[in-house]
């Protein structure tokens, strides 16, 4: 176990390209936690893959950052522009070692503090934990009567049944 894993500053930073092998390693992780909820199975290689991953480091209005716990990477958030105008946060991951000790909400929150603006963050009803994750981080946010939560179907272009995506919408500029 890491010695410092107790006292170790947790950061957010956005990945560059030396970090990218990182990320898609950590999406990996992401991709097993999330194919509870979602269903996908690891192509014939024994990985998930994520094909989309590409755009969030070539694209500009897509983003990935790292969560750093001291030197060690601790997870990771992607980020892209949807077509309303929001943020969306396509992807949010800790590591499980660092879960329960409020990391993930740290960042959370300062990642919708230090961007102020319209966000829109979807999850699966089916992943509770994530659901009272967001419901927390977004009362925490904006407070308790200023974020709204809407039902929406899953993108169709996958190939797999995905159920439909619980979206919060806030903004934090107001
Ligand atoms: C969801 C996730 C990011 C939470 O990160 P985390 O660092 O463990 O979260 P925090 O410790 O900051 O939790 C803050 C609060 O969220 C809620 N929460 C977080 N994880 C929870 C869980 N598994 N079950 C129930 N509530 C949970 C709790 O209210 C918690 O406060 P508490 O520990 O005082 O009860 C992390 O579990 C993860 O990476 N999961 C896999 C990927 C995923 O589901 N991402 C979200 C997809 S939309």
């Amino acid at each position: 176990m890491h010695s410092d894993i107790d006292t170790a500053p947790i950061t957010l930073q956005p990945a560059t390209a030396e970090l990218r092998p990182v990320i898609e390693q950590l999406m990996e992780l992401f991709r097993h936690d999330m194919s509870e909820f979602l269903g996908h199975l690891p192509d014939a290689d024994g990985r998930f893959g994520f094909s989309r991953l590409p755009l969030f480091f070539d694209e500009p209005e897509r983003e990935a950052l790292v969560v750093q716990c001291g030197t060690a990477p601790a997870g990771f958030v992607l980020t892209r522009r949807m077509d309303e105008g929001a943020t969306s946060i396509s992807a949010f991951f800790v590591v499980r070692a660092l879960r329960r000790r409020g990391v993930g909400r740290h960042v959370a929150l300062q990642l919708l503090r230090t961007r102020p603006g319209a966000w829109g963050i979807a999850f699966q009803e089916a992943n509770s934990g994530a659901a009272r994750f967001w419901r927390g981080v977004a009362t925490a946010a904006v407070g308790p009567e200023n974020w709204h939560e809407e039902t929406r179907p899953a993108p169709t272009s996958s190939p797999v049944n995905l159920p439909e995506d619980q979206w919060i919408f806030l903004d934090t500029s107001r």
